[in-house]
């Protein structure tokens, strides 16, 4: 069992409460996750213990204290706040995993302002509409992608600095430009952090939904509260762990469990900013001797992949907790992990609006392979029938996964966007938009989305904004874009196209476009193939269905389209 107890036994006496005493706070009280993160940390005791252990490329490796996390957070913090960065502002942080991308979101955090992370592979469309919907004030990157801000800044009007951590000084800084060298300057000690809430905003991620632009998901401070008791009793962080989290921070996993969670509790963590290769990853764990590993189905499957050999060549006798979230954890990869190393990866279910672990395999539960496990003590879940939103009483039937909202990591809106963020709540319940069961012990089973969102290893693609992208090319008339099935990404993005008169769709005019989205999209969002049509089925109002695209290339059923058509 656990050493935090089973979970019948968090189950019987949970209240939100328990971390709330347990972090020294005191509703209506200030609370900050800069300050949590860092001198909370130091002032108890800890200020030479070791915060981060970062490597980079070519062996380039980086340690702090949380001595020095406080000092280089308060550092970032006082320059922002020289540059007149206040309270509510959107700091965006566009950087690869640098240690940079993790002092940065702390320090903004101590500002007041709002940490806005963003995936630094994206493309100057895909920046600009996160960037222009949250009217965001300052970006802070490195020299190899402020080419794409510079690219869109005159589009920008509220965008007044481009700061550069890594600025080559042969190069000549442009009006709104910025640098910010923090291994070079002097370190802020005494640092007076801005006196934020409970509700007071702290990070803005971007999400994609089926239709319109993405999502601003506004969390606030006081979301530290499920997000420190989940990485103490889910992901099983105890005071002695070397912890790994593989997500990077421009996605919710890699803030809340990447950043905050660890942080808070005053944990050792690694990052690794090396592309994924099975071999460089096992390394890793073995040389950092890590103990808590928390990652995704889709590395795991590329892990199984590289075969059970390569497991064999390296002392992986460290790890003692494996985690998973993201997409389906195929009961194979249960199965596998606790062949090749002795312990399961424990699947977690959450999302960016959640902002915590919901569903979870608990340490010391009965895992059962291919389930999600069972609600996190203090959050109430069900399933409900897709048109009552009424709670289905049957174990085994499918229906949509329902929160009763409350828990303290809930997105509190949607930026800009108060119509959508309402409809995401029907008859009192939280719909995270998936299909679950649940059985008769509990556990959820995931079945699929109940939208057009593609979940490509374990990233979500909103199939608008391909389809945007490949509309804005001269040849491209109309577009729908849809998952289909794969084996190690579990789903890949795939565009149908019709073209205007004229063009013809070869080879050629698929490589042409391909190239031309690139730039606009991350390489996650981008099709892995386009298939040109004649024509594209849709309703009788003009809709397309996507619905039937999707179901031929999974090789399933189409239905009954007439009531589509009717649409
Ligand atoms: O569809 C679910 C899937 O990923 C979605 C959330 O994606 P995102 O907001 O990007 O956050 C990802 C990391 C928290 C969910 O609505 N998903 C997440 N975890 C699982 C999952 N699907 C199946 N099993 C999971 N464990």
């Amino acid at each position: 069992m656990s050493h935090i107890g089973s979970y019948d036994e968090r189950l019987r006496d949970f209240s939100w409460e328990i971390s709330e005493k347990e972090l020294d706070y005191r509703p209506g009280k200030e609370i900050n996750i800069g300050w949590y993160c860092s001198d909370r940390i130091c002032l108890q005791g800890k200020a030479e213990k070791t915060a981060l252990i970062w490597e980079g490329l070519m062996g380039h490796e980086r340690k702090l204290t949380y001595d020095d996390l406080r000092k280089t957070s308060n550092t970032i913090g006082q320059y922002l706040r020289d540059l007149g960065i206040e309270a509510g502002d959107r700091v965006c942080l566009f950087m690869d995993k640098i240690p940079e991308l993790y002092i940065g979101f702390v320090g903004i955090l101590k500002t007041g302002a709002i940490a806005q992370p963003l995936f630094s592979a994206f493309g100057d469309e895909s920046l600009f509409v996160r960037l222009e919907n949250a009217g965001t004030r300052a970006i802070i990157t490195q020299k190899k992608h402020a080419p794409k801000v510079r690219k869109i800044m005159d589009k920008l009007p509220d965008l007044e600095y481009l700061i550069i951590v890594d600025h080559d000084p042969a190069r000549p800084l442009g009006a709104k430009e910025r640098t910010l060298d923090l291994w070079n300057m002097p370190w802020v000690d005494a640092f007076s952090i801005y006196p934020t809430f409970a509700e007071t905003p702290s990070v803005l991620h971007y999400t994609s939904g089926t239709t319109g632009q993405p999502k601003g998901v506004k969390h606030v401070h006081y979301s530290l509260i499920s997000q420190y008791l989940t990485t103490k009793w889910v992901l099983d962080v105890r005071d002695d762990d070397i912890y790994w989290c593989t997500a990077d921070p421009g996605w919710v996993t890699g803030t809340s469990y990447g950043i905050i969670g660890p942080f808070s509790m005053g944990a050792t963590q690694c990052v690794m900013d090396v592309g994924f290769s099975a071999e460089a990853w096992y390394k890793f764990i073995e040389k950092h001797r890590i103990t808590v590993w928390y990652s995704a189905p889709t590395a795991i499957r590329s892990l199984m992949k590289a075969g059970n050999e390569l497991v064999t060549r390296f002392d992986l006798s460290c790890l003692r907790h494996l985690a998973s979230v993201g997409e389906p954890l195929n009961s194979e990869a249960v199965i596998w992990s606790e062949k090749v190393f002795g312990k399961p990866f424990y699947d977690t279910y959450w999302q960016t609006e959640t902002g915590s672990i919901m569903i979870s395999n608990y340490p010391g539960m009965k895992i059962k392979p291919g389930s999600m496990g069972k609600p996190f003590p203090g959050i109430e879940a069900c399933v409900v029938d897709p048109k009552t939103f009424e709670p289905i009483p049957e174990s085994g039937k499918i229906g949509l996964i329902g929160f009763k909202p409350g828990w303290p990591s809930m997105m509190r809106m949607y930026w800009n966007n108060e119509t959508t963020y309402q409809n995401k709540f029907k008859n009192g319940w939280y719909m995270p938009g998936d299909r679950s069961s649940i059985d008769n012990e509990g556990y959820f089973w995931f079945v699929g989305r109940d939208d057009d969102v593609i979940n490509t290893g374990g990233h979500l693609v909103s199939p608008f904004e391909v389809e945007s992208a490949l509309l804005e090319n001269e040849m491209v008339a109309e577009s729908a874009v849809v998952s289909k099935p794969d084996d190690i990404n579990m789903e890949v993005v795939k565009a149908f196209v019709t073209l205007k008169p004229g063009f013809e769709g070869n080879k050629d005019t698929e490589l042409v476009i391909m190239n031309f989205i690139r730039k606009k999209l991350s390489p996650l969002a981008m099709p892995q193939e386009i298939e040109f049509v004649p024509n594209l089925p849709k309703t009788r109002s003009g809709k397309i269905m996507r619905r039937i695209l999707k179901a031929k290339e999974w090789g399933e059923e189409i239905g009954d389209t007439s009531t589509l058509e009717d649409d």
